[in-house]
């Protein structure tokens, strides 16, 4: 039995080169760590067992992908690469249009000054950091629309990413649709531990968008993944190809931002694509500005040569299956032993509940942080905090939000990591657990302007301080 589970997500590769990595001690972890300001974000890499931080262009590159690279047309104009690309993005999410960008936030960007008027309201199934703050820095505020369900860490529901029509009808009826440019739609909801929309939730959205003459942008940036949980959960979809449910997702929009660093398995890389004509001719005049020659928008056309191969293996079934295969091999090892994680399984990551894993620290210490600092303490691991430092400060009053989710992700790059570190990483959790009650919290000492949780430092507080 046992086998059979394995055999049924197996990787479909096997390893043509190496990486080696280096194993440190308790006493160099507790120095890098220091260093850091206990914020993995400034660890240095070589200091880093296995790095769960991001599946954010930590890819493995297949052999394909590297021969593509060979066959970069570095033309500052007209590279033969970006209409191979162009073809491959309008075959795989149908989009008329495309607008290279070196990554996803470049597409953020232009989208959010190309669409959003100052005073505007931009709802979303849960807010992204770097897309609300384009959609900010436009003039926009950020409406949460998602399902309650969302921001409930045990809530079973299968599609967690979807939206919640009534939130969404109630906000254009209070500001009217002429302040709504578009509804922003992430697939899956990263935010919200990886969870995915259905196909039925986003064309309720759409016909409730149409009605109001108001546009669906999606964040497509895992949206293969999110095809794949409705293939897998959706009724009706069972018989239904990878390939066929992505593009019936992009076809309920209108326009999609990519971060090609994640489905796409590519290092760098990100697009607009979109169908409106004036809209494009608008877009492509913009990312000259900001990224590069719309033929190439801050990418190598060696990159967008292996985006586009990119494209074609991240539709493929084995590959998705085994990818999220070992994502919830992970999960349900934690799940076995207790250990309190966001259910259920999302595509790209395992989200520990700090909330629940470390009961005895108020969301003031940093739950989040705090335990993905005691990981990298532990076992060299490192994670990401997705919690109240992730989420910052409300831009009109100053106070720092206080999202219901306090999460540590562990998040997994595709195709780099084998099932021996996968039990590592349960086997360091695991230790983590026994002596949680140690873990005393942090104190935030130096906040930057934007996206804090990138750069921002933190102190340890003492062993004795009283729990406030
Ligand atoms: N949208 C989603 C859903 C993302 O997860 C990311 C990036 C972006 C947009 C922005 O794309 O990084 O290429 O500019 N997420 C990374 C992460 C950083 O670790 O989750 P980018």
């Amino acid at each position: 039995m046992r086998t059979r589970e394995k055999r049924a997500w197996a990787e479909p590769f096997k390893i043509k080169m190496v990486e080696p990595l280096r194993v440190t001690t308790r006493e160099a972890r507790e120095a890098a760590l220091a260093e850091a300001g206990y914020n993995t974000f400034l660890l240095h890499s070589e200091d880093v067992y296995l790095d769960l931080l991001t599946d954010s262009g930590t890819n493995a590159m297949s052999d394909r992908q590297w021969a593509g690279m060979m066959l970069g047309d570095e033309a500052y104009a007209g590279s033969a690469n970006y209409y191979r690309l162009e073809a491959k993005v309008r075959e795989a999410y149908g989009y008329r249009h495309l607008v290279p960008t070196h990554q996803g936030r470049g597409a953020e960007h232009l989208l959010s000054r190309l669409w959003i008027r100052p005073g505007d309201r931009v709802p979303g199934n849960m807010y992204f950091t770097t897309t609300r703050l384009h959609q900010e820095l436009a003039g926009a505020t950020f409406v949460d629309v998602i399902i309650d369900e969302a921001h409930d860490a045990t809530s079973l529901h299968p599609f967690k990413g979807n939206v919640d029509l009534a939130k969404l009808e109630a906000l254009i009826a209070e500001v009217g649709a002429a302040r709504v440019p578009y509804v922003s739609v992430a697939a899956t909801v990263n935010m919200a531990g990886g969870q995915p929309i259905s196909l039925e939730n986003l064309r309720a959205t759409r016909e409730l968008c149409q009605r109001h003459g108001i546009k669906v942008v999606l964040d497509a940036t895992r949206a293969i993944e999110n095809a794949w949980f409705i293939q897998r959960r959706e009724p009706g979809r069972a018989g239904q190809s990878i390939a066929d449910i992505l593009r019936e997702t992009c076809a309920l929009t209108d326009a999609c931002t990519m971060s090609a660093k994640k489905d796409l398995l590519v290092n760098i890389g990100g697009f607009l694509a979109l169908n409106d004509d004036a809209s494009f001719e608008e877009a492509r005049n913009m990312v000259v500005v900001y990224e590069g020659l719309h033929t190439y928008g801050g990418l190598a056309g060696r990159d967008m040569e292996a985006m586009a191969i990119g494209i074609d293996e991240a539709r493929a079934e084995e590959h998705m299956t085994a990818r999220i295969g070992q994502v919830h091999y992970v999960a349900d090892a934690l799940l076995a032993e207790g250990i309190p994680i966001v259910q259920p399984t999302g595509g790209h990551a395992v989200f520990l509940d700090a909330a629940r894993f470390l009961p005895h620290l108020p969301q003031k210490a940093y739950p989040a942080q705090s335990l993905a600092a005691e990981l990298y303490l532990e076992s060299g691991i490192r994670a990401m905090e997705r919690g109240m430092v992730s989420a910052g400060r409300d831009p009109s009053t100053g106070h720092e939000h206080q999202p219901k989710l306090e999460l540590v992700r562990l998040t997994f790059p595709r195709r780099v990591y084998t099932q021996a570190h996968c039990d590592v990483l349960i086997e360091s959790i695991c230790r983590v657990w026994d002596r949680r009650e140690e873990v005393t919290g942090l104190d935030m000492v130096y906040e930057p302007r934007y996206l804090r949780f990138f750069q921002a430092r933190f102190q340890p507080r003492p062993p004795a301080a009283p729990a406030a």
